[in-house]
């Protein structure tokens, strides 16, 4: 079985050192394991939040599409796109918006600090504080509740907010009385380095310390590690490895018995300006080939954009049944569906509901079946089979067959079901064309969520 992990990349800024190696790197290696499903995205939508300046909110976008791809992430095997390709996720953030205690929010720690701030320096509480910062726990919750995230890996800084993600699934889960979301959990890499910056205090842009990671090209690289800050220590004096922030960037990229040697060498007393060209040999080795590839996605925007437009597509497959799986809970419904008075409103239980198969004998003596939703509405009548073990067969291969895989054909008032080109069940007759694509939506939703019950056992 396959465990979904979303994370997301916040769109500003260009991408450093400390990034590849504390992020990126161990990011990409996770997502290559046959057990996990990957989905990274770009938070585009949260860069907003931070940033008001279009055209960097663009170079960026651009930059971290083309490192994260150049870096090894395979489109192929990952779901990656961009936030704002996503529609379902803002409509679900407002749903969310709707159940979430305005008191949570006050108390995320973003907003807390700007509020902390204001009130030291005598300001108004609010001041320069948007609705945007205020409501980005609410974003980010969306982002990992849309796709039924079960781990998201997060630096520490992010665990409150995927605490709160779980408190707003939890709540719309109770109000509306079943498992709409998988709580998610956090994932810390707890051996992920933090790599030093010139200064020697954590590389980050807020430092000013970084070293990029293909900006600038080699001769930027080069020039930026020479500038890396050391003691007086001259050639011939033995040198402090450990305490050296130039050691602890080799380390992130060698192997053991390089970084032993490299060691040696400081204690031995080599002269920082050879240690600091050792040291730009080294990160080169493993940068020069990404780098290469970078320089050919940025040439090519089109491409990365048909990437990402493929992202979004795979993305969209799972969200869009999600949310009109959802729209139905609220109670945002057509007009056509069933009368209101007819639906309960509420589940009797608070148990799981799901879709279920109900298998009889017509008249005839031929065996068939009924496939119903999770709320009790016949979605499907298969057609008669000569024994029950056929009608069985059939109806396994719909439990995995998933929503977006099954192909259904629209009759004026109706609509079949075809698996390998052969009609195997029919629907029920609908009142016009708004009633019967409303009941693909939600063929496909219960499909869905068969597949779904049925991996997860
Ligand atoms: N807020 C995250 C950060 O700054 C980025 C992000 C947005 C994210 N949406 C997410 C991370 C969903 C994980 C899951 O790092």
């Amino acid at each position: 079985m396959q465990t979904r992990v979303l994370t997301g990349i916040t769109t500003t800024g260009t991408p450093h050192l400390g990034n590849y190696v504390g992020a990126i790197r161990p990011a990409i290696a996770a997502s290559r394991r046959a057990d996990v499903d990957a989905f990274f995205f770009m938070a585009d939508y949260h860069a907003l939040i931070k940033s008001d300046d279009a055209a960097r909110i663009e170079r960026s976008r651009l930059e971290i599409a083309a490192t994260w791809l150049a870096a090894g992430l395979d489109p192929e095997k990952v779901t990656f796109y961009r936030q704002s390709d996503i529609p379902e996720i803002p409509e679900l953030t407002w749903f969310l918006t709707c159940v979430t205690a305005k008191g949570l929010l006050n108390r995320a720690h973003a907003y807390k600090a700007a509020v902390d701030k204001n009130t030291e320096s005598g300001e108004d509480a609010d001041a320069g504080v948007t609705a945007g910062l205020y409501m980005y726990p609410v974003l980010m919750a969306a982002d990992i509740l849309a796709f039924n995230a079960q781990q998201v890996p997060v630096g520490r800084d992010q665990i409150q907010h995927i605490e709160m993600a779980r408190d707003i699934a939890q709540r719309f889960n109770h109000i509306y009385g079943r498992e709409f979301f998988v709580l998610p959990e956090v994932v810390i890499e707890e051996q992920v380095a933090t790599l030093p910056g010139l200064d020697g205090r954590k590389m980050s842009k807020s430092y000013d310390n970084t070293i990029p990671l293909f900006a600038g090209g080699a001769k930027q690289l080069r020039e930026t590690i020479l500038r890396i800050v050391t003691d007086s220590r001259a050639p011939g004096e033995s040198k402090d490895a450990e305490g050296s922030a130039l050691f602890t960037i080799f380390r992130a990229f060698a192997s053991e018995a390089e970084s032993a040697a490299f060691r040696v060498a400081l204690e031995e007393g080599i002269g920082w300006g050879e240690a600091k060209q050792i040291l730009f040999e080294r990160v080169e080795t493993d940068i020069a080939p990404m780098r290469e590839r970078y320089e050919t996605l940025i040439a090519r925007p089109a491409e990365i954009e048909e990437i990402l437009r493929e992202g979004a597509r795979k993305a969209r497959a799972i969200a869009s049944p999600k949310i009109a799986e959802l729209r139905d809970a609220i109670g945002l419904r057509g007009m056509t569906s069933a009368p209101v008075a007819t639906r309960k409103s509420k589940p009797a239980s608070k148990a799981v509901r799901a879709p279920r198969f109900a298998s009889f004998r017509d008249t005839d003596g031929s065996f068939r079946f009924r496939l119903f939703s999770a709320e009790g509405e016949e979605l499907l009548l298969s057609k008669p089979f000569k024994n029950p073990k056929d009608a069985g067969a059939v109806q396994k291969r719909l439990k995995t067959l998933g929503g977006e895989a099954a192909t259904v054909h629209t009759l004026p008032n109706s609509l079949v079901l075809e698996l390998d080109g052969e009609p195997v069940a029919t629907a029920p007759d609908y009142s016009g064309d708004l009633a019967r694509d409303e009941a693909i939506t939600y063929l496909r939703v219960a499909l869905d969520m068969l597949a779904a019950q049925e991996k997860a056992e």
